[in-house]
């Protein structure tokens, strides 16, 4: 039986496991997904179980999507460019790092009908998914893209890094606490993952028109997401970018492009 994983510090609330073993069984593969909690100190060890065929292929969440990378012997070009790896996979003996929260970004919008090119987009938040985010922003044609962060640095040293590999990438940095116009604003920071949580801005002044996304999805609807909908904006989570970043590990590691279907709610239940 092929076995994967999911490693990352915490691990508890992981839904990766439910997901893959769903597509498992709905595939008839013979194989088990389960999630490990790991220090940095265990990622080489890890690793060497890919190569030595003991797993066969690791999914890594925060956070460890950058740590892992020196361990590994090749990246794709998607992991290359954002330097974030979420899947992990053999291929002619070789671990290759991969990066699925780049297209799960891209097909979550997609499905959502939202036509994002030239549009305006702010992100809060400058953590780990956030290089992820703004690479598929830049492949889907944005007009430009504001990062701000409580710690302003942190979105400093990503538009550097964007500015090094893409040229004419239109990012900007506001400070934490400016709104600047926009219109889609994407909450990337980890505030809103315990229910009472509140982000110290102030979007009451926004029109209505704009397009609230939240990588959270559990809680299904964050205050940010609420109070966005009650102003009459339109909304989504970050459950689609979630099965859709899963669903192209399965592939890679399956050779199946799994079917969508209502019952991955059920899978999936919050809150
Ligand atoms: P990491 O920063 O280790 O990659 P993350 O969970 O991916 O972790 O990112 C957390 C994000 O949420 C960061 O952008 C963080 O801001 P800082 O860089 O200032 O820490 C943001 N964040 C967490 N708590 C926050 C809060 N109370 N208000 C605003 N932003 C917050």
């Amino acid at each position: 039986m092929k076995k994967y994983l999911v490693i990352g510090n915490p691990i508890e609330h992981s839904l990766s496991p439910e997901l893959h073993n769903y597509w498992i069984k709905e595939y008839k593969i013979n194989a088990e997904y389960n999630k490990k909690k790991l220090d940095s100190n265990d990622l080489k060890d890890l690793i060497f179980k890919i190569k030595k065929k003991e797993i066969s292929g690791v999914n890594v969440t925060v956070p460890f999507k950058k740590k892992v990378i020196s361990f590994l012997d090749e990246l794709t070009f998607d992991a290359e460019t954002t330097q974030s790896v979420n899947t992990i996979y053999l291929k002619d003996n070789k671990t290759i790092g991969h990066n699925t929260d780049i297209s799960g970004f891209e097909s979550a919008i997609k499905s959502t009908n939202y036509k994002i090119m030239e549009k305006k987009i702010l992100i809060l938040g400058a953590g780990g998914v956030v290089s992820s985010i703004i690479f598929a922003l830049l492949k889907m044609k944005v007009s430009s893209i504001t990062l701000t962060n409580r710690t302003k640095a942190k979105a400093e040293f990503l538009k550097t890094f964007f500015d090094k590999k893409i040229d004419n990438n239109n990012i900007e940095i506001v400070d934490w606490g400016k709104i600047p116009e926009f219109d889609m604003v994407i909450n990337a920071t980890s505030v809103g993952l315990k229910k009472d949580d509140q982000i110290d801005l102030d979007f009451s002044k926004i029109s209505s028109n704009k397009f609230f996304y939240d990588v959270i999805y559990n809680p299904r609807e964050t205050k940010f997401l609420k109070e966005a909908k009650e102003h009459g904006n339109k909304i989504e989570n970050g459950k689609k970018m979630f099965i859709f970043q899963a669903a192209e590990a399965f592939k890679i590691w399956h050779g199946i492009e799994v079917k969508m279907n209502g019952k991955l709610d059920n899978i999936l239940k919050d809150d």
